[in-house]
Parts: C-alpha cells; structure tokens; sequence
C-alpha cells in the first residue's frame, strides 16, 4: 500500500479493463492501481504483461468474488487511499443470462450492492464509473439512440444493467460525496495496437469478433450469422462498433469531468452502424477470409442499434478515433501473435467444448 490515490477496477483483469490499466499506467496518472477480479472470465496474464512492460509495481491483484464480504473488507481495509472506482465486474453473456437468470441477477446485483456497502462504510468520497451497456435500450424503434431514449432491455443481462443503474441513482441520490458516471458501451473490439493485450474469451465466444478470429485461424470451421432477414440494407443486425482503445480512453475522461451533474449518463460509441457482413467484408479487405452461413436469429438479439455520441463530447471532451478498418486490423493483429502456447489453449479448450455437446 502507498500514499498515492487509488483506482480500483472491479474486473479489471478482463478485456475493457486490462486496457483502462493500460491507459492508465501510459497516461502517468501516478495512480496506485487495485483491481479485484474472480477470474471467472479472464486470466491474471494481461496484467501480468502490463505490468512488465511498464515495470510497474504500484499494481494488486485480488482474485476475489466481489460478494464475498470479509474479502472485499479486508481490500477496503488495506486500501483507505481508494478514490476512483470503475465497475467492470459481472456477467456479460446475453445468451447465459437468458438460460440462467438468477446466475447473472445474483452475482451481478449482489456484487455491486457489497461494493456500495464498502463504500458506505470505509469511503464514501468517491467518483464511481459504471459500467452498462447499450443492451438497456433493448430494440430500439428510433435511431440514432440518446441517453435521453426509451429503456426497454430484452434480455436478463440487459436487465441487470438496467436495475444496476436504478441502484446507484438511488444511492448518489442520498450521498451527495459519491459521484456517478454511467457509461453505456456499445460494442466494444479490437485490440491495443501493440498486441500486447488483447480479448481472450474462454472456450467458444459468444460475440461476434473473437468468433470471426477463431474462423480465420480455422480453430473453429464457419461462422453462423444469426439471420439474414432483419429489416436492414443486407438482412444482417446493425451494431455500433467502437475500438476497445476508445472506450478505455473514455474512462479517463470520465474522471473529474467538469461537466453535468453529480450523476450523468453517457453513451460511449461512434455513431455509426455496422451490419454483420459488413465487418466480414472489412476483414476481406485484409485478404482475411471468413467462411460463414446463415442460420436462424439468435433469441434476444436487437435488429439494429447505434447512438448519437454528441453528450460525450461535449461534456466528457471525448469522440473515437479509431476507424473500423482499424478495429479489425487490430483484431486481428493480436490473435494472430498469440503465443503458441495461448493458441494451443484455445485449440484445446475448443476441443474439449465442442465434444462435450
Ligand atoms: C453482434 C452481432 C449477432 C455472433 C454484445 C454482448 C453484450 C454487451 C453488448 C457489453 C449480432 C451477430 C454474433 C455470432 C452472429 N457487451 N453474431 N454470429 O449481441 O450486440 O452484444 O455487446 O456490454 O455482453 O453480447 O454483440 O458480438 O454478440 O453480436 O451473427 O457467432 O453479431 O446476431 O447481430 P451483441 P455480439
């Protein structure tokens, strides 16, 4: 423990978060970083690799489950310096939420109502960023989205988000010292441009890109497009895309942001929509070949969904930068480094997985 502020990313050891610690290391913020994280969806690995690249050693790591309360005593108990606190932890799965709601509403729910008792009761001096997703507006009937649109999540997952959301308003509502940044993320990809870290789902992804990554690398045979039937120019779903970089970056404005309320929420994406061919075609356009197929829609998908970035901007003084040719390169850029080792891995949790069907 040091005298230095501290951040603490809940899943920090995770995708988005490997890359906020990534940022905040390579921005000199001079913060000490804490980050719990259970692992159930990621390895200690990135972090491992960031902090030798950085050579850093202002960085701990608890692999605790957020709802363990004497394990999140003791972190609040080692650590009175904490100041910042990004909450990244939970469930992310839409297609597991559906099958095991109660999974995703106890661990996601509960994680987040231990970590505002800790608050409560060592630190309630804090500038809290929330983590949610775009998946609250559900299937919206008008576009480009705002913060300002209907809420309607479709699925368990989106759900979670939603009343999470409600949790912190309320609590923000009565403990004027604790200040709430929302960040509804759309779909983050791609990965930091060095290689050094990237995404690395666990088994067979869910989402469309490391799906599309373990294709090209003929680690998995074809692609499924859940339906070419939707109402859009192709058939295909439109998402709002944004490099995972971006996003990270967002965070950091977030921080001591001089605009807005004690409690404000923003979407966090590029404004433009991509349908699923289209990111095949992109990475085509890389001499990439993705060999795919149609099949059914997949149950809780939206038809179309991206969002005007305007409220961001102006008030977080923050827009994307990166380009979709450039989240794919960088996609692509990272899987194809793996380490043998890590691809081997994968080439084996895959086995294992598709022989247990
Ligand atoms: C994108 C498009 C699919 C896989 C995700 C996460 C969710 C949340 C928001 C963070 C859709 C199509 C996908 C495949 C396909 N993340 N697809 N074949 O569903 O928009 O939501 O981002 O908060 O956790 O699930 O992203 O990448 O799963 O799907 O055709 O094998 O690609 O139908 O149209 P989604 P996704």
């Amino acid at each position: 423990m040091t005298d230095k502020i501290a951040i603490l990313l809940t899943g920090g050891c995770g995708y988005i978060g490997s890359h906020i610690c990534y940022e905040i290391l390579e921005s000199n913020l001079d913060l000490e970083i804490i980050i719990v994280d259970n692992l159930v969806n990621s390895t200690n690995d990135s972090i491992k690799r960031i902090k030798d690249k950085f050579n850093c050693n202002n960085i701990s790591i608890y692999n605790y489950d957020l709802r363990d309360v004497d394990k999140m005593e003791n972190v609040f108990n080692l650590h009175k310096n904490i100041k910042y606190i990004i909450h990244l932890g939970g469930h992310k799965s839409v297609k597991k939420s559906i099958q095991d709601p109660l999974e995703y509403y106890d661990n996601n729910l509960i994680s987040t109502i231990v970590l505002l008792r800790m608050i409560k009761k060592f630190n309630s001096n804090v500038e809290f960023i929330f983590s949610s997703s775009a998946t609250v507006y559900g299937n919206p009937d008008k576009l480009p989205l705002t913060e300002n649109s209907p809420l309607g999540p479709i699925n368990s997952y989106g759900r979670t988000k939603l009343m999470i959301e409600e949790i912190l308003k309320d609590y923000a509502l009565v403990n004027n010292s604790f200040k709430l940044t929302i960040l509804r993320y759309f779909n983050p990809i791609g990965a930091h441009p060095s290689g050094l870290i990237g995404e690395n789902p666990n088994g067979i992804p869910e989402n469309l890109v490391p799906y599309i990554m373990k294709v090209i690398s003929n680690q998995l045979p074809i692609l499924n497009i859940y339906g070419n039937d939707y109402s859009t120019p192709d058939g295909t779903c439109i998402r709002d895309y944004l490099h995972v970089v971006d996003l990270a970056k967002a965070h950091l404005c977030a921080f001591n942001r001089k605009q807005g309320n004690n409690m404000e929420i923003y979407n966090i994406g590029t404004g433009i929509g991509y349908s699923v061919l289209d990111i095949i075609k992109q990475f085509e356009k890389l001499n990439l070949s993705v060999k795919y197929q149609f099949v059914d829609r997949r149950n809780g998908d939206s038809k179309e969904i991206y969002t005007d970035v305007s409220k961001a901007k102006n008030e977080l003084n923050w827009i994307a930068k990166y380009d979709l040719s450039e989240m794919c390169r960088d996609s692509w850029n990272w899987w194809q480094n793996k380490t043998p080792d890590e691809t081997k891995n994968y080439i084996f949790s895959t086995f294992i997985v598709e022989n247990m069907h």
